[in-house]
């Protein structure tokens, strides 16, 4: 059966005193917004709606980011998540199959999690997603008969019976799209908040003769965030899971604590890293690599056997293949380095493709950037680049060419040959000690002149 999915997205989230919306702060690199849509994506959804009030412009520039097929519908009051999803109606008009609501603000619901109430669908005419809570709060309580779910009562609302229930509601709710718009159009707002409550649809439900049940999940899945405390609450635990999902798939970590992963990081076996290592988006390593200590690195791919730090820096479009090593302070930016590379040493290598075995030396830029436009550095096969040459793009260097250090290439290099530009040396006898001892003087005199 097909599934559509409908994200609650509109509220402002008054507590992050913030300028955007609450959906859009990041939780490893991702807002939390796409979190929701990448565990809702697990259900192949036949259409994604996300319900936007608050920042709906951004909220919707970034849903379109990840999901080009995302649709938004605007929720100009926020009246309670019944009257959100009631939003979804004219835009779901034509849907068949199911819908699952999700919470914009709540990125750890996992797809085993969706899945098991996909299983629970098969037999049950609603699903809610809940779970035992530690502190059950200010939690909407799932009041259970057996496998049955009869209701679900707000805590405003809650007599002191239910409150003493500790099985609670996360928001995650399943069910024909045509039995949730026919529910919902019966939800009054004659209650504690005077709002429109999705769960109140579970009553309506159970006296419409429905079935209605509850999955449990792990509460860590249900975390939800409204304040700064929360957001870096949620990074902890994701990095917490990253760390030990890396160290399962056998990924060697030498100070797990102080790795930071994105929420798409990809790491093969046999890969070690180091302490002290941030990944930031769209980064792949294969397996056997070596990320050494204190590197950073975003939208890079490194291959087998790479070597990379320490003091590294990859960013987007770093291409690194098999072998390759990138030393202490080097910067790389959309380039490629072809097999068995190397830059050691206080490099910038921008916008350039260098060949198989390249040797690049200490120092070495590639001016890329005229202050317009940005230009390309092609540098062939077993080359070697001296030090501190300075690369005036567009420029190419073929294959097995060198350059003197010290050189200013700003003219191709033909394969083979060697480019030298630099300004000729000379040596003056004596002019250094001659220089020392008028220095020496000028400052024994200042000295005595202090005295
Ligand atoms: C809701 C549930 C409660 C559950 C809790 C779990 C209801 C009535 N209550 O309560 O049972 O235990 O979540 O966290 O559903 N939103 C909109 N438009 C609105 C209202 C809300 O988009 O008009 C969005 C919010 O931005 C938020 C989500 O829906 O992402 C939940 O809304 P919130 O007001 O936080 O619900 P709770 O009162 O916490
Ligand atoms: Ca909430």
């Amino acid at each position: 059966m097909s599934t559509n999915l409908i994200i609650l997205a509109a509220g402002k989230g008054t507590r992050m005193n913030s300028d955007s919306p609450k959906v859009l702060h990041a939780v490893a690199g991702a807002p939390l917004l796409i979190h929701a849509m990448k565990a809702g994506a697990s259900l192949e959804p036949a259409r994604t709606v996300i319900v936007a009030g608050h920042g709906a412009d951004e909220v919707s520039k970034a849903a379109r980011a990840y999901d080009e097929s995302a649709e938004i519908v605007l929720q100009t009051e926020q009246n309670g998540t019944g009257h959100a999803v009631l939003c979804t109606k004219d835009a779901l008009a034509k849907a068949t199959g199911d819908v699952l609501v999700l919470y914009g603000d709540t990125p750890f619901i996992s797809p085993e999690t969706l899945s098991d109430m996909r299983d629970a669908r098969a037999t049950f005419d609603v699903v809610v997603l809940g779970f035992e809570a530690a502190d059950p709060a200010r939690y909407g309580r799932l009041v259970m008969d057996g496998n049955t779910l009869e209701r679900i009562v707000e805590f405003k609302d809650a007599s002191d019976d239910e409150r003493a229930i500790t099985f609670c509601n996360s928001g995650v709710i399943l069910c024909s799209a045509a039995h949730m718009f026919e529910l919902l159009a019966q939800v009054t707002n004659n209650n504690a908040s005077g709002e429109y409550y999705l769960t109140d649809i579970i009553g309506l439900a159970r006296a419409a003769g429905l079935t209605a049940t509850a999955v449990a999940c792990d509460e860590a899945e249900t975390m939800g965030v409204n304040s700064r405390a929360d957001l870096s609450a949620a990074e902890t635990a994701f990095q917490a899971r990253a760390r030990r999902e890396a160290l399962e798939a056998g990924v060697t970590l030498t100070a797990p604590e102080t790795v930071f992963f994105a929420h798409d990081t990809y790491i093969g076996p046999d890969t070690i890293v180091e302490p002290n290592v941030v990944f930031g988006p769209k980064v792949t390593i294969e397996n056997g690599a070596h990320i050494r200590a204190f590197s950073h690195l975003e939208g890079a791919h490194v291959s087998r056997g790479a070597v990379v730090g320490p003091y590294a820096r990859l960013r987007p479009g770093a291409e690194l293949s098999e072998n390759v090593h990138v030393g202490n302070f080097v910067e790389i930016k959309n380039a490629t380095l072809a097999e068995g590379a190397k830059a050691n040493h206080l490099t910038y290598i921008g916008d350039a493709s260098i060949g198989e075995g390249t040797n690049i030396g200490a120092g070495t830029i590639t001016c890329n950037y005229d202050g317009v436009f940005k230009h390309h550095t092609h540098i062939g096969a077993r080359a070697f680049i001296g030090s501190n040459t300075m690369l005036i793009a567009p420029v190419s260097v073929g294959d097995e060419a060198m350059t003197a250090t010290g050189a200013v290439v700003n003219k191709d290099v033909p394969e083979g040959a060697m480019a030298i530009s630099r300004t000729p040396q000379e040596n003056k006898p004596n002019l250094a000690r001659k220089l020392f001892d008028k220095l020496r003087a000028k400052k024994a005199r200042q000295q005595k002149e202090d005295e």
